[in-house]
């Protein structure tokens, strides 16, 4: 702990400084604008391996972008973490809404991190979570403390679906054998409450269009005559959710795992403030299906939510218009048991059944995304809850997360290789969002931490 804690004092700022220049470069998957970006990314990544430690780093090119593949083998005999983590970014987008630019990363303090935030896209999610891993691997190497065998796999299409991703790990799976994933890529409750995500939504995505009449029309001489696929569509959406706030579509909830009141009992347990809530949101009042708390609406209950709507004129002043077509985007999280192609499915079956005659509507699935849960009884689990104990003083309470990395069950899956989900970030942090930040603290904490897994891991492993 002390040698830890030491090197992580001898060296934190270049650690940060590293991770500055890491976010500099826009590697924004959804954009081919910013492909070189994401491109020169990957081989800054693999660069950071190879300064590490690791014996080998390559790059695997894929149909997409590539995966940083790394290494260090000490014995084979010995288990092996495969770490996991992306170097993709959200876009940046709405960009006035930053009070720094994205892309220049800058330390600020706030009250949730009075050490110190770094604040650009992909801070937290998941540059500086995937990174902390490549300094806690250069520590361990530097003080000869690397107790087991590491791989790394970083990709750069997570927030895109990850598909290339699924490719290279159905076509690789010698090369990625390996005891347990590690993860950092979710959150904590809090800085002085640790916790541990066990479980991860899944996830279907669709894209709908309604169509109206075959041109724009004006809405005075057309208008209270014929089909206006917007409104249509706001009705169809209304018509999803009854006014218990459970979703209408027929069979969506077949599957869905009810957990028992103990299970249930057991994850009340993580401390939550619904006031605080409502006040980091500036809101009056929460809203969700009838029956579940918070934390149980947003984790262990599906979802059907709009992330875009659009169509007619939204420019500026007014123009008097019909618009021809409408479109949606829209996800459903989806919770244990429920499979994303099914329910994807399902809603297109109900989308088109609910479709009146006037319109014509057009369903288009995205990607999808099984859930995935990790149980507590796994060593890998024990390992995470043992080095949280140590750095923070604390046990960590398990948490499901209400967030998605669909890669996780296809691991499992594939590879028969359970997930351990150590993240270190903050509800707050506003991932995907304007003035995406990571903490100093959590940072740091994390390189402290993880060197901890590998040791408690590896002993748990022999028992
Ligand atoms: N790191 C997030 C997922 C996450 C964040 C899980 C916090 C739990 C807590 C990941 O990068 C992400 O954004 N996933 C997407 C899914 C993907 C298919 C675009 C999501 O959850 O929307
Ligand atoms: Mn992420
Ligand atoms: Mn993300």
């Amino acid at each position: 702990m002390f040698e830890i804690k030491n090197y992580i004092n001898t060296h934190k700022d270049r650690f940060i400084n590293e991770l500055l220049e890491l976010l500099k470069i826009p590697s924004i998957s959804a954009d081919s604008a910013y492909s070189a970006d994401t491109f020169k990314t990957a081989d800054a990544v693999q660069q950071s391996l190879i300064d590490a430690g690791a014996d080998n780093a390559e790059i695997c090119q894929t149909a997409g972008y590539p995966i940083v593949y790394g290494d260090k083998i000490i014995d084979s005999n010995l288990p092996t973490v495969l770490v996991y983590g992306h170097y993709d970014v959200q876009p940046a987008d709405p960009l006035d809404l930053w009070d720094s630019p994205p892309f220049e990363p800058v330390i600020k303090k706030t009250t949730t991190h009075p050490d110190g935030a770094i604040f650009a896209r992909g801070a937290c999610d998941d540059k500086g979570q995937m990174y902390m891993h490549v300094k806690a691997f250069e520590l361990m190497m530097k003080t000869n403390s690397l107790p087991c065998n590491v791989k790394f796999m970083i990709e750069g299409e997570e927030e895109v679906g990850s598909e290339n991703l699924g490719t290279f790990v159905k076509a690789n799976k010698d090369k990625l054998k390996a005891d347990v994933i590690l993860i950092s890529d979710t959150g904590i409750i809090a800085n002085d409450i640790p916790s541990i995500t066990v479980g991860l939504r899944g996830l279907s995505y669709v894209e709908v269009e309604v169509t109206g009449p075959n041109r724009d029309l004006h809405s005075g001489l057309y208008g209270g005559a014929v089909a206006n696929p917007i409104n249509i569509l706001c009705e169809m959406i209304a018509k999803m959710r009854d006014d218990k706030n459970h979703i209408t579509i027929p069979g969506f909830y077949d599957d869905v795992e009810i957990l028992s009141e103990e299970d249930r009992a057991e994850l009340a347990k993580a401390p939550f403030d619904l006031e605080n809530y409502k006040k980091a949101l500036a809101l009056s009042d929460i809203d969700g299906e009838e029956g579940f708390s918070t934390n149980e609406r947003n984790s262990i209950r599906p979802t059907l939510d709009v992330n875009g709507i659009w169509g007619g004129y939204t420019g500026e002043g007014a123009k008097t218009v019909i618009p021809s077509k409408a479109y949606a985007k829209i996800s459903m999280r989806l919770v244990p048991h429920q499979d994303s192609k099914k329910i994807t499915q399902l809603f297109a079956d109900y989308f088109e059944k609910i479709a009146p005659k006037s319109v014509k509507v057009k369903v288009t699935p995205h990607h999808g995304g099984t859930p995935y849960v990790t149980p507590t009884d796994f060593v890998g689990y024990q390992a995470a809850k043992q080095a949280m104990e140590d750095t923070y003083g604390k046990t960590p309470v398990p948490v499901r997360s209400g967030g998605s990395i669909p890669i996780v069950a296809l691991f499992e899956q594939e590879l028969g290789i359970k997930s351990v989900l150590f993240g270190f970030g903050l509800d707050s942090d506003a991932i995907h969002s304007p003035n995406e930040h990571y903490g100093v603290f959590n940072y740091l904490k994390g390189i402290e931490t993880i060197p901890l897994f590998y040791k408690y891991f590896t002993d748990y492993s022999k028992t």
